[in-house]
């Protein structure tokens, strides 16, 4: 997988936006942005006082968000973003059952994921996921249409979804926004 670059602003996902005073408001525990990047969306949740555990293994952007940390900590007296270098490819998954409030997860789609994220959130604790768009050869890893719903559908209750078919028709991927809280 190609190497994420510095974004040149820190403008969080506009869909997340939307949601995260409400994720962090309503989340009980610690908020898992899995594959953070650098951190443009924990900063967004920190800004209203949630604790995020960035998840990645860009030790760069990692470290730009212990810089944010430090920010956080003058504005909020406690650091709110705290990291974790990790593998999501051949590490183990390291959150126990039912551990974490919330997790967000955007622009990096692992379909094997998603069970970790079920086994991990706690009742009631929210999933937000948004993929990356479906332009030039995306689609080559974007998940199938259909199958995030399909798999998610019985364990969680969806505040909001949509999905939308990219890339050519054979290929049959999708791009989708979820906001849902696990039953
Ligand atoms: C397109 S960026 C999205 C970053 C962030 N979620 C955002 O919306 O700005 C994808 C991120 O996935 C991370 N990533 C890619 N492969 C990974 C892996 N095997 N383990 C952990 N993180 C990985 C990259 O380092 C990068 O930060």
């Amino acid at each position: 997988m190609k190497r994420h670059k510095k974004p040149i602003s820190l403008e969080p996902s506009r869909f997340l936006a939307k949601f995260a005073e409400e994720i962090a408001a309503n989340s009980s525990g610690l908020i898992a942005d899995i594959a953070c990047g650098y951190g443009r969306n924990a900063a967004c949740l920190a800004s209203f006082g949630a604790d995020i555990l960035c998840v990645d293994n860009n030790i760069e952007a990692l470290e730009c968000i212990c810089s944010l940390a430090s920010e956080m900590k003058r504005i909020h007296s406690k650091p709110c973003l705290s990291t974790l270098n990790l593998d999501l490819i051949n590490a183990p998954w390291p959150f126990t059952k039912e551990s974490l409030g919330a997790i967000i997860n955007i622009h990096f789609f692992m379909p094997n994921l998603l069970d970790l994220f079920l086994y991990s959130l706690k009742i009631g604790g929210y999933l937000f996921i948004e993929t990356i768009d479906g332009h030039g050869g995306n689609y080559l890893q974007l998940p199938r249409y259909g199958f995030v719903k399909a798999k998610l559908a019985d364990m969680v209750r969806i505040i909001y979804y949509s999905e939308k078919k990219v890339g050519p028709p054979q290929s049959d991927a999708s791009t989708l926004k979820l906001f849902a809280q696990k039953k």
